[in-house]
């Protein structure tokens, strides 16, 4: 949940008369991810956000799943995912549930003549590749490698990329995306203990206010479909916001690690949660520094949790034969640990530059065609080398 944060014009009061320059009254949109129980945000457009004037007929973007049950070490070249022109057509999910979808992504060209919303999920965009502008009714974000975009769900919001070399991981969540309670104080502010603040978190800006009349297609998703939806009406016509609940970026290089005497378990990493998965960030730190410390990690049974580790740069300790953009899965019910030589290689180094995303999920993941296209064969067994 980020905080209260105010953009452009808004009246002296909720819900009362707010008039344009010619007398008329401005549209209030009362946008929430959870009904009237949670955080919100009050938008004040020069049209309502209703009028509709056509519909296409939906497609079908279910993913389509190769395997629903395992219980294997996969690892997935996530580089191997073929750049595609368009935006929406690049997304591939490869590791799937009920509570997200785990998403490459290798787009090339900028949302030019269509808006995107996903009705369903809110979305998690890391930027392993690329840079660019995501703009949306709050205000745009500049981002950059290294980036999180976390994007309410329901945001209207379009992406321009600078160049077209470009590398995504999207979680897509079907709850809502926040701060570890573990961090947060009873109302809400990140506490000290917590690796990151509220000065890391990059809030819209410059909202540029679109009083246009037209056909604007806003690609919708619901349900793992895409409905075509045309708008009178730009959807950037807002003049001004104010609320808790908006777009947000949040660096992987303003995470601050923890460490400590000897090795530290994986909550320390933890950066995001949602229901029933995490996400954790591991950036470059000193290692332990106890004088017979182990900074590699312990084997460890996570029987309750499937851990997804996607590598994005640096040395990685714990194994071998990394490459960038790849994602090992170790699924919950088979332990998992270094590999060998990779516990005695560790003693002695002082520091780690790896740069990894970690996302456990609570349920069984499931894998789709996209994964096994892209799959590394054999690693399971890539312990017993
Ligand atoms: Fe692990």
């Amino acid at each position: 949940m980020p905080h209260y944060h105010t953009l452009g014009k808004i009246p002296h009061k909720r819900h009362t008369q707010f008039r344009k320059p010619d007398g008329n009254l401005y549209a209030e949109q009362l946008f929430s991810t959870e009904g009237f129980s949670n955080d919100y945000s009050l938008l004040y457009h020069n049209h309502p956000p209703t009028q509709i004037i056509r519909t296409d007929k939906p497609v079908n973007v279910q993913p389509e799943i190769a395997e629903e049950k395992m219980l294997q070490h996969r690892s997935l070249e996530g580089f191997k995912i073929p750049p595609e022109k368009d935006f929406l057509h690049s997304r591939k999910p490869v590791l799937v549930n009920n509570d997200c979808h785990i998403i490459l992504a290798a787009p090339q060209l900028n949302m030019g003549s269509y808006f995107y919303k996903n009705a369903d999920a809110d979305e998690l965009i890391f930027i392993h590749e690329g840079s660019g502008v995501l703009q949306t009714m709050y205000g745009e974000i500049n981002f950059g490698y290294g980036d999180y975009l976390v994007i309410p769900r329901g945001t209207i919001y379009q992406i321009h990329f600078s160049e077209t070399n470009n590398r995504l991981l999207i979680v897509e969540s079907f709850s809502p995306i926040r701060y570890p309670k573990k961090y947060l104080s009873p109302y809400g502010q990140l506490l000290e203990h917590s690796p990151y603040c509220e000065r890391d978190i990059r809030v819209p800006k410059n909202l540029q206010t679109h009083d246009e009349t037209g056909d604007f297609l806003i690609k919708t998703k619901k349900k793992g479909m895409l409905y075509g939806i045309h708008y009178l009406h730009h959807p950037f016509d807002v003049v001004g916001w104010d609320g808790c609940c908006y777009p947000y970026a949040f660096s992987i290089h303003d995470f601050e690690p923890i460490t400590g005497r000897v090795h530290q378990p994986p909550p320390v990493h933890q950066t995001f949660e949602a229901h029933n998965f995490v996400v954790c960030s591991f950036v470059p730190r000193l290692f332990d520094y106890h004088p017979e410390s182990i900074p590699a990690p312990y084997n460890h049974s996570n029987i309750d949790s499937d851990e997804v580790l996607y590598y994005v740069d640096g040395d990685f300790m714990s194994r071998k034969h990394v490459t960038r953009g790849m994602i090992n899965l170790h699924p919950g019910g088979i332990p998992h640990g270094p590999h060998p030589g990779a516990v005695q290689k560790s003693i002695g180094a002082k520091q780690t530059n790896e740069l990894a995303v970690m996302i456990d999920t609570f349920h069984p993941l499931q894998l789709t065609t996209t994964a096994l296209e892209i799959e590394n064969e054999g690693y399971v067994m890539s312990w017993a080398e």
